[in-house]
């Protein structure tokens, strides 16, 4: 099928290669030149598994980036919309980017279309498209607005858009949804998956993905409720983590014990530092301030958000502890990015800590697989704040060795080494990488999140 994606950030970007690699022939549209540009000559722009050989395998040939949503608009049968929705002020979802390019779209129809909401956008989005287009000129025969949320995480978005749990549709119109059944229909009947050369994802054993057909504000609200939920369970564990602190147990056990209830499950259980990134602090505010406008108060979400921001302050603390004073210290830091496995720094909880760190006097020095660059761009380095691109130079005479990111590669560092290394053998692990017993063994001071700390005897 022929299809546009407007819009090529995160979303739109792995959504592009996706449909490719499922068979569909894909109009990337745009209005950003630099961007089309790099995207032409085969640089992915973020830092995301699978995406560079996708997008050499396709690009200028089944994916086509341009600028021109006029042409893409003409070219395809179905339009995903896949722009920012960024937050503004009042914590609402800023809505102008969708508007404008569904006016934009309005203007260029001339023969029936569907336009799908791929972009995370509060309930009620559809309808405000759909007058829009309609004070645009457009016959309501001409088109169909149709919600299809996505669910990708970074750093595991190709593997997650080709193996997802579910797909939602939420559409009013059966010729609508008869095309989005056919644009997933590689994924719901199988045959992609049945391909050798299939990308594989965490659960590719697991059952075909179900493609649920709701109404259209059902699936817009889906997708807030899920992200709001996942925020919710992570708040959940993080407060539970405070609890095992006080009561001198440990949160990996309760965790586990909690997530083996089949009804709970044991994912997004794992404490830390609080969520960060694009999707949870914005979506939350988003979905809270939605309710609220429909008379229904979702206070529960302003809890969750409380014991996030709380959750930063309380691993400062941690920090001070460990160290009694903190003007003056040196601190390595390992982690930039909001989470493992991506460049993304966005609402990072690292970029938080280490800027409020600094406010206290210590000086660091930090390490990122791959967040290096756009870290510099937001927080140039400084006197008090020095890049480098190996963790054990990060370590170099540290008074305390900081764990703020979740990448696999910070759970095995070698620890002999990194021991010799510091000044202090003190670890303050914010994602809980490593066994406090084994630390202790190797002669470090080890703090973590809802676990008892072991300090060297000295
Ligand atoms: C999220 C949703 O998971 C995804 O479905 C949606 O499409 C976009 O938003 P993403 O922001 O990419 O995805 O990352 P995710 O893996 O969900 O992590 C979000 C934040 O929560 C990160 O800061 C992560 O470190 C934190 N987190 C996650 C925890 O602290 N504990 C957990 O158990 C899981």
């Amino acid at each position: 099928m022929k299809i546009a994606v407007v819009g090529s950030g995160y979303v739109g970007l792995v959504a592009a290669v996706c449909f490719a690699e499922m068979g569909h022939d894909v109009i990337c549209v745009d209005n950003d030149e630099r961007k089309v540009k790099a995207l032409q000559g085969g640089d992915s722009l973020i830092h995301e598994e699978y995406l560079p050989e996708l997008l050499n395998r396709y690009r200028n040939t089944k994916v086509l980036f341009m600028t021109d949503l006029a042409e893409a608009t003409r070219e395809s049968e179905v339009i995903f919309i896949a722009v920012g929705t960024p937050q503004s002020d009042t914590g609402d979802a800023d809505l102008s980017y969708v508007e404008a390019v569904a006016c934009e779209i309005a203007r260029s129809l001339t023969s029936y279309k569907v336009l799908v909401e791929k972009s995370t956008v509060p309930v009620y989005t559809n309808e405000w498209i759909r007058r829009a287009i309609e004070r645009n000129g457009v016959a309501r025969s001409m088109f169909d607005v149709v919600s299809n949320p996505e669910f990708l995480r970074e750093g595991t978005a190709v593997a997650d858009f080709l193996h997802p749990d579910r797909i939602v549709v939420g559409a009013d119109s059966e010729r609508a949804t008869k095309l989005l059944q056919e644009i997933y229909a590689p994924l719901t009947e199988g045959s992609y998956y049945r391909r050798p050369d299939a990308i594989t994802g965490s659960c590719s054993a697991e059952a075909l993905p179900p493609l649920l057909i709701t109404s259209t504000k059902s699936a817009e609200i889906i997708k807030h409720a899920s992200n709001a939920f996942l925020a919710l369970k992570i708040s959940f564990i993080n407060a539970v983590s405070n609890l095992c602190e006080a009561a001198d147990a440990d949160v990996e056990q309760v965790a586990m014990g909690m997530g083996l209830d089949s009804r709970i499950g044991p994912r997004f259980l794992r404490p830390g530092i609080g969520y960060g990134g694009s999707c949870f602090p914005k979506d939350v505010a988003a979905f809270r301030s939605v309710a609220g406008q429909l008379g229904v108060d979702l206070g529960i979400l302003a809890e969750v958000e409380k014991i996030n921001a709380q959750q930063k302050k309380r691993f400062l603390s941690k920090v001070r502890a460990a160290l009694w004073t903190l003007r003056g210290k040196h601190l390595a830091v390992l982690g930039l990015a909001f989470k493992g496995g991506t460049d993304d720094i966005r609402a990072s909880p690292a970029i938080d800590l280490i800027g409020m760190l600094i406010g206290e006097g210590c000086s660091i020095t930090a390490y990122d697989p791959a967040a290096i660059e756009r870290a510099r761009e937001k927080m140039p380095p400084s006197a008090c704040l020095k890049y480098v691109d190996d963790p054990y130079v990060a370590a170099k005479d540290a008074d305390a060795l900081l764990i703020l990111t979740d990448w696999s590669e910070f759970g095995s560092l070698e620890l002999k080494r990194l021991y010799k290394t510091m000044r202090y053998p003190i670890v303050i692990d914010g994602r809980n990488l490593y066994e406090p017993k084994v630390m202790l063994d190797k002669g470090f001071t080890y703090v973590s999140i809802g676990r008892p700390t072991l300090h060297q005897a000295r």
